[in-house]
């Protein structure tokens, strides 16, 4: 195996029950893992990829993190968090318009003392991002590049542990349902239920891509994050489960679909989803049990991947 670890992140997140959610709407018994829980600046699911990701920065002996995202990105905080904790510089190149008066995970970006590149319009990130990291690196700044969501072999690495840990807790569940964007969950969700036998399937709704590209990027991410456990698996399309059925409004565009999940969680279980992916993701899950998806006596595992703090950010908190 070539793959180093930091080890920061509270685990294992608990997985707990969700009787009155289930109950409510008349399905399968329905557990959710706690990755909300992960620590770190709230928590989330980056922080089991950024245990991984600083790792490799400290080898390859960096000095900054450079990462992108949305403006309201849990990604960025959390990598933000993360190199405030390990001693390196942070630059953030964020896309979208920039507010007068930063909430939320901006909020926090900014108390982790990231330097923040805005860039209004999103066509223009890639190469911002490129040139913010090529300009920090002739000035000899050591910069380490924390890909889109933290999603590359070495960050998908956090999600193939997370199979190996819901093994260890004996918590063999029929579908594992949450939320994918960047893959990276996804991709290390896949390799990591081949490689330690996970009996149950593997499914991810989508916050804004398409079911295709899921399909075709994820299993490339699991097939080359599977050579860093030592021998190369290959993974197709047809081995990654998804939809892109949920996510039609838009990346971040609140519907009545998304404020009905994070109402009815909330209600039923106490338990808080953000606007953005669980809220959309727990839509999905709502919607698949109410059209009968699931049989009547099988598990289904939420997997919670954090994000609570945009519940809280100007834009969000008065639309929810
Ligand atoms: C709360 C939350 N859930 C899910 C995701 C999607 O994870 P991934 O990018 O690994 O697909 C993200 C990505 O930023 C996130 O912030």
């Amino acid at each position: 195996m070539n793959i180093s670890r930091l080890r920061f992140a509270h685990l294992p997140t608990p997985v707990e029950e969700l009787p009155r959610l289930s109950a409510a709407l008349g399905g399968p018994r329905i557990l959710v893992k706690r990755d909300d829980q992960t620590g770190l600046a709230f928590g989330g699911n980056k922080t089991r990829k950024l245990e991984f990701l600083v790792a490799e920065a400290q080898e390859q002996g960096a000095k900054m993190m450079i990462s992108a995202g949305a403006i309201q990105s849990n990604h960025c905080r959390q990598t933000a968090a993360a190199a405030a904790k390990f001693g390196f510089e942070c630059t953030l190149v964020l896309t979208g318009p920039l507010p007068e008066r930063p909430s939320a995970n901006l909020l926090m970006d900014k108390l982790f003392g990231a330097r923040i590149v805005n860039v209004p319009d999103r066509k223009n990130r890639d190469r911002v991002l490129k040139e913010t990291f090529e300009k920090a690196a002739s000035e000899g700044r050591k910069p380490y590049l924390v890909p889109y969501g933290g999603s590359s072999t070495t960050g998908a690495m956090g999600y193939t542990f997370a199979i190996e840990e819901l093994m260890k807790q004996d918590v063999r569940a029929d579908w594992i349902v949450f939320g994918t964007s960047s893959g990276g969950t996804h991709a290390g969700l896949v390799l990591g239920q081949r490689v330690f036998g996970y009996p149950g399937k593997v499914f991810g709704i989508s916050i804004d891509e398409s079911e295709e590209w899921l399909k075709s990027h994820v299993s490339a991410l699991s097939s080359d994050a599977s050579e860093r456990l030592g021998k190369r698996i290959d993974f197709g399309p047809d081995d990654v489960l998804a939809t892109d059925k949920y996510c039609k409004a838009g990346y971040g565009v609140l519907t009545e679909a998304e404020r009905e999940a994070i109402r009815l969680f909330a209600n039923t279980e106490g338990l808080l989803l953000d606007p953005v992916y669980t809220g959309r993701a727990a839509a999905g899950l709502i919607d698949l049990i109410r059209n009968g998806f699931f049989k009547k006596e099988e598990v289904v595992l939420f997997l919670h991947t954090g994000g609570q703090p945009a519940l809280f950010a100007d834009g969000y908190s008065d639309l929810i």
